[in-house]
């Protein structure tokens, strides 16, 4: 079994690119299907989730490519509806290809998603948005069968809560659905501002993205395009908070600090200075003992996001004072703890709150990762560590970190791959 070995207690410093964003390349991919035409989509990470969704492409009738960072898709050839389980099973967000599907062959066959890591995921948002412009769907012995009759028709869409996939899902559908769609409390993540302009650039009618209320006018057709993914704003904050925890001093490349506004002050508050610089570059010089009395709310975007929790909260687990984390977004965001726990961490959980005691210094030790945010917040926990950590699991950090180790070992850090 692979595991990352991790001697801590050295200080990072140095330089770091960002890879590009997880949860907008993920989309973005199951979007290049809304068009005939090839679509160039560059700074794709290289994630084992990307792997799966190019999987997912090919085998509906795409071509693919890669060429450095670059993935070529031609979706001219598509002759598949389907998504066979054992896709849906290995990859979550495989549910966004529901709306893509619908949009481009007017029906599609899907089974749940695997089960999941953070609790209890419904998908009644999507389901219910996607039959308000005219998705029928039926499911029997654990698949779902959805078409769209004479076609997907406008509407005005009220989500109760903001999810991320579901206004992904519902952006796709709505995008050549005949008419004007509304969708009222959209998600406003970076992420399907990302999607939204992928889209337009395609020639879809977009208005809104970002805010709270998007405005889609329905086209005939989409051409192919070619776009960059913006940098991913968790593996930025992953980066940081291993920083900190290591009294480093880091300079970012390619970030957006505006995705950071509800983080930045959490790293400031523990002593941390942030400079931001022109041209995507930020600095953290963390000091030699961080303090912290934090009262962190997980929230939609723009607040404080929930994969971010698990790195954050091993800072705090080496910062003086106590601090108090809500994590409002998912059910069993916490499987992290147990693991912290073992390295000398002091963390109470009670339901959806957590409070972390600082502590003078956490000591290496054998933990298992359970999720991908889980797995970066024992990265950072071992790269403080005194002595040695392993971390098993690895397969949950592949999914969303581009080679980890080797870009921790660039600015300074005693981690290797077994
Ligand atoms: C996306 C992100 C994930 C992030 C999350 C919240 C991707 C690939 N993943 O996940 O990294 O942690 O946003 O920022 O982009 N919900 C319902 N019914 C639904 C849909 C969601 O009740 O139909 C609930 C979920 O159970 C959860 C909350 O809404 O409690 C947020 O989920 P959602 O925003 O949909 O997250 P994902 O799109 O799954």
């Amino acid at each position: 079994m692979p595991k990352l070995v991790i001697e801590g207690g050295k200080s990072l410093k140095g330089e770091i690119k960002l890879q590009g964003a997880k949860n907008s390349v993920l989309p973005i991919l199951a979007a290049t299907i809304l068009s005939e035409e090839e679509s160039v989509i560059h700074g794709c990470p290289n994630l084992s989730d990307v792997a799966i969704t190019v999987e997912i492409l090919n085998f509906l009738g795409c071509k693919t490519k890669f060429e450095g960072e670059s993935l070529i898709i031609n979706p001219k050839n598509i002759n598949k509806n389907k998504i066979p389980e054992m896709y849906m099973r290995k990859m979550r967000s495989s549910i966004i290809f529901l709306g893509a599907l619908i949009s481009r062959m007017g029906c599609a066959e899907i089974s749940l998603p695997g089960g999941c890591e953070l609790g209890p995921r419904p998908l009644d948002l999507h389901f219910s948005g996607l039959r308000q412009l005219g998705m029928i769907s039926e499911e029997s012995h654990g698949k779902i069968k959805c078409n769209v009759g004479r076609g997907l028709v406008g509407n005005n869409i009220v989500l109760s809560f903001p999810s991320v996939g579901a206004t992904e899902n519902l952006i796709l559908s709505a995008v050549k659905a005949k008419g004007e769609t509304i969708i009222t409390n959209a998600a406003r993540e970076p992420e399907i501002q990302d999607l939204a302009n992928y889209l337009n650039k395609c020639g879809a009618k977009i208005r809104g993205a970002g805010e709270g209320t998007i405005k889609i006018e329905g086209v005939d057709r989409l051409q192919g395009a070619h776009y960059s993914i913006i940098p991913d704003r968790i593996a930025a904050i992953t980066y940081m908070a291993a920083t900190a925890v290591t009294s480093g001093d880091i300079l970012i490349n390619r970030v957006y600090p505006e995705h950071l506004s509800s983080v930045i002050p959490i790293f400031e508050e523990c002593g941390c200075i942030i400079e931001i610089f022109d041209k995507g570059k930020l600095r953290l010089i963390a000091p030699e003992r961080l303090l912290s009395n934090a009262v962190i709310r997980t929230m939609p975007y723009p607040g404080f996001p929930t994969d971010a929790q698990p790195p954050i909260m091993t800072m705090l687990c080496a910062a003086e004072g106590s601090s108090i984390i809500i994590e409002n977004i998912f059910e069993s965001r916490y499987k992290h703890v147990g693991e912290l726990l073992r390295l000398g961490a002091d963390i109470k959980v009670e339901g959806r709150t957590a409070i972390v005691n600082g502590v003078k210094r956490l000591s290496g030790a054998d933990v298992r990762a359970e999720d991908l945010r889980g797995a970066a917040a024992l990265v950072v926990a071992g790269l403080c560590a005194e002595g040695t950590t392993k971390i098993s699991g690895l397969r949950h950090i592949d999914r969303g970190y581009e080679d980890i180790e080797g870009n921790l070992c660039k600015i300074g850090a005693n981690i290797k791959r077994i």
